[in-house]
């Protein structure tokens, strides 16, 4: 088994804010991601494929096409979006890293065996700052 990534980038606003609860409640919670009027993040992606080489080619996944997938269903949605307002796929949730990172699982599951016959979906890694980040390794069934 090995595994193959690709690293990408976008920037994208957003606010973290429970409805339910007070102003003094969300800022105690959510710190300045709480801010009523935004604000950026410089999101770094990771997409990880396991699995084995094709013999015909020696690889897993060719990272160009992936490349062109996280581009066009993932990058193209969220990158100078508003993630609360703009992102279809983020429409009533809390547009935290986790929730954020394991969107992005579902969408490139379902096309990663589209450019692969020897890999899968291993992992979806992204930070929002250079210190926070996440991983997420798809549901355990
Ligand atoms: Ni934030």
């Amino acid at each position: 088994m090995i595994y193959v990534s690709r690293k990408e980038h976008f920037n994208a606003a957003h606010k973290l804010y429970n409805p339910q609860w007070s102003k003094e409640k969300n800022q105690q919670v959510f710190g300045p991601c709480a801010n009523e009027n935004w604000h950026g993040h410089n999101y770094d992606l990771i997409i990880t494929v396991s699995g084995e080489t094709d013999p015909e080619t020696g690889f897993v996944v060719d990272l160009k096409k992936l490349s062109v997938l996280i581009k066009a269903k993932v990058l193209e949605p969220l990158d100078h979006q508003n993630l609360n307002v703009d992102v279809s796929f983020l429409q009533g949730k809390m547009p935290t890293t986790e929730v954020l990172a394991m969107e992005i699982w579902n969408i490139l599951d379902l096309e990663v065996p589209a450019i692969t016959k020897f890999g899968k979906l291993y992992s979806v890694k992204l930070y929002e700052t250079p210190r926070n980040f996440v991983e997420y390794f798809g549901p355990q069934l």
